[in-house]
């Protein structure tokens, strides 16, 4: 599985090192790179966003000036672009290019293998934001504050009964943008408070988008631990990795995509991947299982759904499976562009102007994601016609033109939306089971039925 998103460009004439490189397979799937061996080879790699290069290594002997115009080139279109000279004959470089202001990252000598670029990316793509520095923001507790909405990401509440002390400053939310900051990093976390919240019906505390960030951090490396465990139940795991892509998707909703947040996803998506291997290795009841986790937080729970019932219809590939749960996380994100405020998908179809809004979130989904450019087509067009169905009565829903992967996701998303409904009831289940499932086509059908079905232990 690919343990940072997007890939690396290495661009290199040198016979032996790139035979070197082609040895390592199983690496190269973890860490996967492009080789090009010129650079107008290269330059068409760079010129198109689908391949995702996320940093070149560049070699000095694949022009006439040891890589300096080459790298102005790549500079003038991606100056955020990080560049890494690697240098086979080092003693032939000219001493001006070795200072900073060259522009190179850094400057790698006689690289012996494929292992020394690959501690080159892992460097560069380790998570930076530690979430033990947090310190005390300067608001002042207890008092309403006026504070953007954009700013503040919402939390689940239960994940701070885990530690003794607050990591980050903490607010709870009144309404539009008004705040009180109950504790702040640092102070001692009573249980009683959150008890006290709890009861109150608050689900979500607030904290900073800049904080978030190393909250995700701290979430990523509690599920990894935990997964690691032989002695914690699946259900605990679960829990954990719902958390990490409940957080992972608010992120990504409120403050916009970016590399660095899709490399996150890329973890909670591995994370997700084992979590359904250990699911199939102890057969676990998918409806069990979801009776008794919550995956209540909507994008990152159609995610997980989607990747388990895409491997029942037969996906086996970890890289198809991703695609389908990527596709999971952003599916909606139209609808929060649309509506920051943030309804249950449901909510929206009991008003005329939330129908107008429903009715455009699909596409508005498809043009975000379009726009960023790199992404690709399947997962654009899969969030464009997640609404749409195979079969039924609805004709303004009903096309003959859609992928698997397109209704995957549109019953990950029935499934999710019937679960985590507040007044869910199994007779809602046999509704499920009877109108809805009908609608996909025989293969999707037959997977969600299994699925349901499943005995817990053969
Ligand atoms: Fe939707
Ligand atoms: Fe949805």
């Amino acid at each position: 599985m690919e343990s940072f998103y997007g890939k690396a460009l290495i661009i290199d004439n040198n016979h032996k090192f790139l035979e070197e490189i082609k040895d390592h397979s199983g690496l190269m799937d973890a860490y996967p790179c492009m080789l090009a061996r010129s650079f107008s080879e290269a330059n068409s790699i760079l010129k198109q966003p689908k391949h995702r290069i996320r940093v070149v290594f560049l070699s000095s002997s694949i022009g006439e000036s040891h890589g300096m115009s080459e790298l102005k080139l790549i500079k003038e279109s991606r100056p955020q672009l990080p560049v890494i000279l690697v240098s086979h004959a080092p003693e032939k470089l000219p001493a001006e290019m070795k200072g900073p202001e060259v522009g190179f990252l850094k400057i790698l000598e006689k690289p012996s293998s494929f292992r020394v670029i690959v501690s080159e990316i892992v460097e560069l793509f380790k998570a930076r934001d530690l979430w033990k520095d947090v310190q005390a923001s300067s608001e002042e507790k207890d008092v309403e504050l006026t504070l953007a909405d954009e700013g503040y990401i919402p939390t689940l509440l239960a994940d701070y009964v885990l530690t003794p002390k607050s990591f980050f400053n903490v607010f709870i939310k009144l309404g539009p943008s008004k705040f009180i900051k109950i504790l702040n990093a640092g102070d001692v976390l009573q249980q009683d408070l959150i008890e006290k919240y709890a009861r109150k019906n608050v689900k979500y505390l607030y904290i900073s988008a800049e904080e978030q960030k190393k909250y995700i951090n701290l979430c990523e490396e509690v599920s990894r631990k935990l997964l690691a465990r032989a002695d914690v139940s699946l259900e605990h795991k679960a829990k954990n990795v719902a958390n990490l892509g409940a957080n992972i998707s608010q992120n990504l909703i409120h403050t916009g995509i970016s590399a660095e947040k899709l490399d996150t996803a890329n973890k909670f998506l591995n994370q997700s991947i084992s979590l359904m291997r250990s699911m199939r290795i102890e057969n676990a009841s998918l409806k069990s299982f979801l009776e008794n986790i919550e995956l209540k937080e909507h994008p990152s729970s159609v995610s997980f759904l989607a990747g388990i019932i895409a491997n029942e219809v037969g996906f086996e590939s970890s890289k198809i499976i991703k695609l389908v749960g990527f596709a999971g996380l952003v599916h909606d994100i139209g609808l929060y562009e649309l509506d920051p405020t943030q309804l249950h998908e449901a909510a929206y179809l009991k008003t005329p102007e939330g129908r107008e809004i429903f009715d455009q979130h699909a596409r508005r989904g498809a043009e975000i994601l379009r726009s960023n450019g790199g992404f690709d087509e399947v997962v654009c067009l899969t969030v464009e016609q997640h609404h749409l169905r195979r079969r039924g009565s609805d004709s303004t829903k009903r096309t003959s033109n859609i992928n698997l992967t397109t209704e995957i996701i549109g019953v990950a998303d029935e499934l999710q939306n019937m679960l985590s409904a507040d007044d869910f009831t199994p007779e809602r289940f046999d509704h499920f089971k009877m109108f809805i499932l009908p609608d996909f086509s025989p293969q999707i059908e037959k997977a969600v039925t299994k699925l349901l079905a499943r005995p817990e232990k053969r």
